[in-house]
């Protein structure tokens, strides 16, 4: 039996987990690593955590297996995507601290680009939008705030990369510089619909082009694996962001299917087929994936606080002491109140893109607890998702079925996907696998290793485990939708 290993390094922690040739995952590991927050709004991974963690979970995942290294056919890496590592060619170090996509220290320099009117040609080639979010202008940060680095980049001595870039390197002893398309499609340099690194844009943020690494398909040779690491040479044969794998994993294959993954900030992505859709509702138009050289689109609306609004009643308010809390406690609030939390803590991503927002709670009464601010908490992640959704609807007429497929931590939660059903008046659909994101990751590998299916018999075996149907009437649900949109507009003009 051959095995395929995904390796999922993402905000929090790196994941490595084993999957069998029927794509039944057979043994992990997960480590945690540090977070550094230098200042207000600042966020920053060590890289070489983003390395050791990965290498070491990828060895305990072995272990568990109790095979060797041997029978792995393949790796597949995904990833948390956007940040940015600038490292010495020659040394393999890294110059800096890895800057994380939550990281919003480029506002400012965003806001004056957008002044000076660049924001429509950069949408235009890249789908994206004039956010502190995506890699270019933290690289320029970089570029611009290490001693030397601009001038070692401009001699050839550096190299730039996503985290999938940095670990490709270091996997294979500095032998391989490559990206692919949907990791590259996140740094706001890549051209999009020529599947190019755009020279306009990179010339604009003054960023030498030699630092860029190459591009290849989602499913592709990146090297092997330094024989060392693991006992064994073992080829990299898969690569996507996050966001993508998972919409792989979920098999959203067709024009028109759409996922939302829950984890820390929540990310919904409809497949749009060939076609590269522009966005009039600041949803960011994006690859899904690239297969032998054909790109499939997709529209994405990205919120930024998810699963993290859990963390906030668990760490910041501290009434609960587990996220399981969270679903009885929602359970007992008073029906009669109808508090809403705007959870803007780091801004309001789409389709609002307000990084100076901060959040608020509406309704409180004397009667107002931990069971209101639960169920607030919880019902607002679904009404982030109606949002985004609604952006979809306007930007593109057939948008498919309306069915949601969602995975991540917070869909174990039956109330919550409950709810969002209720509130989005369409059908929320679970699957069996829920780890979809490293699920994506292994099919890549697995299909360039030529031991898994074609997509279309991939997505024959997606299996469902349960479909939520909305049972909230239609004047309730606008109704509630209503006071949702009045909290956000108050939020933002607060
Ligand atoms: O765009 C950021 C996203 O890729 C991060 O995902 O799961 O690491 O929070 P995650």
């Amino acid at each position: 039996m051959k095995h395929i290993l995904a390796i999922d390094q993402g905000t929090t922690s790196s994941r490595a987990i084993l999957f069998d040739e029927n794509l039944a995952p057979v043994a992990s590991a997960q480590e945690e690593f540090p977070q550094h927050f230098p200042a207000s709004g600042w966020v920053e991974h060590d890289p070489s955590d983003l390395w050791t963690t990965v290498a070491a979970t990828a060895r305990a995942a072995i272990e568990k297996l109790g095979q060797g290294a041997g029978g792995i056919a393949a790796i597949g890496i995904t990833n948390q995507r956007e940040t940015v590592v600038l490292w010495d060619r020659a040394t393999g170090r890294a110059l800096h601290r890895a800057i994380v996509w939550q990281d919003r220290r480029t506002a400012e320099l965003c806001e004056t680009l957008k002044a000076q009117g660049h924001e429509p040609m950069i949408s235009a080639r890249t789908g994206l939008l004039l956010d502190p979010y995506f890699s270019g202008t933290k690289l320029k940060w970089l570029l611009d705030n290490v001693e030397g680095a601009r001038a070692r980049a401009e001699a050839g001595e550096l190299a730039f990369g996503t985290v999938d870039s940095w670990l490709i390197w270091n996997l294979t002893g500095g032998k391989v510089h490559a990206t692919d398309a949907t990791n590259a499609a996140r740094t706001l340099l890549y051209n999009i619909a020529e599947n190019r690194w755009d020279a306009d844009i990179c010339a604009l943020l003054d960023i030498p082009m030699q630092l860029l690494p190459e591009v290849r398909d989602c499913a592709d040779d990146y090297g092997v694996t330094r024989a060392d690491l693991f006992g064994h040479e073992i080829p990299i044969l898969g690569v996507a962001g996050d966001q993508q794998a998972a919409t792989v994993g979920q098999a959203c294959f067709q024009p028109g299917m759409m996922k939302s993954t829950y984890g820390t900030g929540c990310f919904a992505l409809l497949n749009t087929g060939d076609q590269m859709v522009p966005s009039k509702n600041r949803l960011l138009t994006t690859i899904a994936y690239r297969l032998d050289g054909q790109t499939t689109y997709a529209l994405e609306g990205s919120i930024f606080i998810a699963g993290a609004v859990v963390q906030w009643l668990r760490d910041g308010l501290k009434i609960i002491r587990h996220a399981t809390e969270t679903q009885p406690l929602a359970e007992a609030a008073d029906p009669t109140q109808e508090l809403i939390l705007v959870p803007a803590f780091t801004g309001l991503g789409a389709p609002y893109w307000r990084p100076d927002s901060r959040g608020a709670v509406f309704g409180l009464t004397r009667n107002s607890g931990p069971a209101e601010f639960a169920r607030a908490a919880l019902e607002s992640v679904g009404f982030q998702t109606r949002d985004l959704l609604e952006a979809m609807r306007a930007d593109w007429a057939t948008s498919g079925d309306g069915v949601l497929r969602v995975d991540g931590g917070m869909v174990a939660s039956d109330w919550t996907m409950q709810f969002l059903s209720d509130i989005l008046g369409a059908p929320v659909d679970r699957p069996v696998v829920t780890e979809t994101t490293a699920l994506g990751a292994a099919y890549l590998a697995g299909m360039h290793a030529g031991i898994c299916p074609p997509p279309e018999d991939f997505a024959r075996e997606w299996a469902l485990e349960r479909r939520f149907e909305p049972a909230m009437d239609e004047p309730t649900r606008a109704a509630r939708y209503g006071r949702w949109k009045r909290a956000v507009a108050a939020t933002m003009q607060a």
